[in-house]
């Protein structure tokens, strides 16, 4: 069997283990380095910038180049896998290596605030106008094209608000028309879905979250297909973009293990979210990986699985008791970020102007950890009896 039949699984373990780089070890070892040394000017100026090639530190050593080409191979079509030192550094830094001062970008209404941040700022200074579009938009995405748009992010499901997007039509679109397509796959990694083969070209990711998964490392990565993959790498080289061998030593590391943890994510998360559908103090919940949820059809077709990252409105109550339940749990910790091994708890705060998001009352973000599920269920509840009392 050749490496690129091999199943996803099997690809977490070996990806990215060769023997030159690994020497007689599991794992390659950390390389830290800025100079690298060579024995004759001759061989200095031979060493060209690419995956394999010692040449100076930016180019990366045997452990970013590990990481790099394991990320490759877990997603099909991708040609080439580019790492940086957070995930808002890979999305800002995906839109620069396609954007071009007069182009128009198109945005999801439900897309992860900084990005919207960044587009609002950053590069309207530099002459790119963005465009939010409704994220259920589909294939009706076509009526928005105009002469001027390069470019279509896609983030699905969407930040906090949890749609869909129907991926293959908004690709298909914009493939007809010679728009190029991104998304941010943080959520469902290309274990659950696999974004170029759905038909986009650049796939990003926050390996903050699920790859890293430890909560201990701040990293990033964009795999491109072969008509992008040029492209991605000479603007990361431009801009001296780097992410440091320790940390993709833990991006690594943590890789090896996410399908494992994946699954025990998704199966804790279901369970949360079937359990607080049931309480009475809840309104909804935002998980397309329930039936009934109004992403569950587009998910149900395009991906395999869900992470334990959802959503719950609450029925309309006072801050003071909102405060009582989130501050009162033992086993959810309050913060940013998701995708560690530890449960997490956040009140979400949506900033749309497309389409208004209506919710009955506050929303919550819940990051379901790898913790007994009955000991967070038991958390969740004593949390309630807080907020009705
Ligand atoms: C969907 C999504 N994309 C990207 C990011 C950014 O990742 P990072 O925190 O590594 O910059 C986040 C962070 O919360 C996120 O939730």
């Amino acid at each position: 069997m050749s490496k690129k039949d091999t199943r996803p699984r099997t690809k977490l373990v070996e990806g990215g283990r060769r023997k030159e780089w690994r020497r007689r070890l599991v794992n390659p070892p950390i390389e830290r380095a800025s100079t690298i040394l060579f024995d004759e000017v001759a061989e200095l100026h031979a060493s060209l910038p690419a995956l394999g090639t010692y040449r100076y530190g930016l180019q990366g050593t045997a452990t970013h180049w590990a990481l790099s080409e394991a990320l490759t191979e877990l997603e099909p079509g991708a040609a080439g896998t580019a790492m940086y030192s957070s995930g808002l550094a890979a999305i800002t830094t995906a839109l620069l290596a396609v954007l071009e001062p007069g182009d128009e970008l198109l945005v999801p209404d439900s897309v992860y605030w900084p990005t919207r941040r960044f587009c609002d700022t950053f590069l309207k200074r530099f002459g790119v106008t963005t465009r939010y579009y409704d994220p259920l938009i589909g294939g009706g995405i076509e009526q928005l094209l105009g002469p001027k748009t390069r470019a279509i992010l896609l983030e699905s499901p969407g930040s906090m608000t949890m749609e869909v997007q129907d991926v293959p039509a908004i690709c298909a679109v914009a493939r007809d028309r010679s728009v190029v397509t991104l998304i941010d796959n943080t959520w469902a990694t290309p274990l659950f879905f696999q974004a170029l083969a759905a038909g986009v070209d650049i796939s990003i990711l926050a390996a903050t979250k699920y790859v890293g998964g430890h909560a201990d490392v701040m990293l990033g990565y964009v795999s491109a297909n072969d008509s992008h993959a040029a492209r991605l790498h000479e603007t990361h080289g431009n801009m001296g973009l780097y992410a440091s061998g320790d940390d993709c030593f833990l991006g690594l590391r943590g890789l090896r293990t996410l399908a494992v943890r994946l699954a025990r994510h998704q199966e804790t998360g279901l369970a949360l979210a079937r359990w607080l559908q049931g309480r009475p103090e809840v309104a909804r919940i935002l998980h397309p990986g329930l039936p009934g949820d109004p992403g569950y059809g587009l998910w149900k077709r395009d991906f395999s699985g869900s992470c334990g990252l959802f959503g719950v409105v609450l029925k309309p109550v006072s801050e003071a008791r909102l405060a009582a339940f989130v501050d009162g749990l033992q086993h959810f910790g309050i913060g940013y970020s998701w995708g560690g091994f530890e449960s997490l708890i956040v009140p979400a705060h949506i900033r749309r102007t497309v389409r208004p998001f209506e919710a009955e009352g506050p929303i919550l973000r819940i990051h379901a950890g790898l913790e007994d599920p009955d000991d967070l269920i038991a958390d969740l509840e004593k949390g309630l009896e807080r907020l009705r009392t």
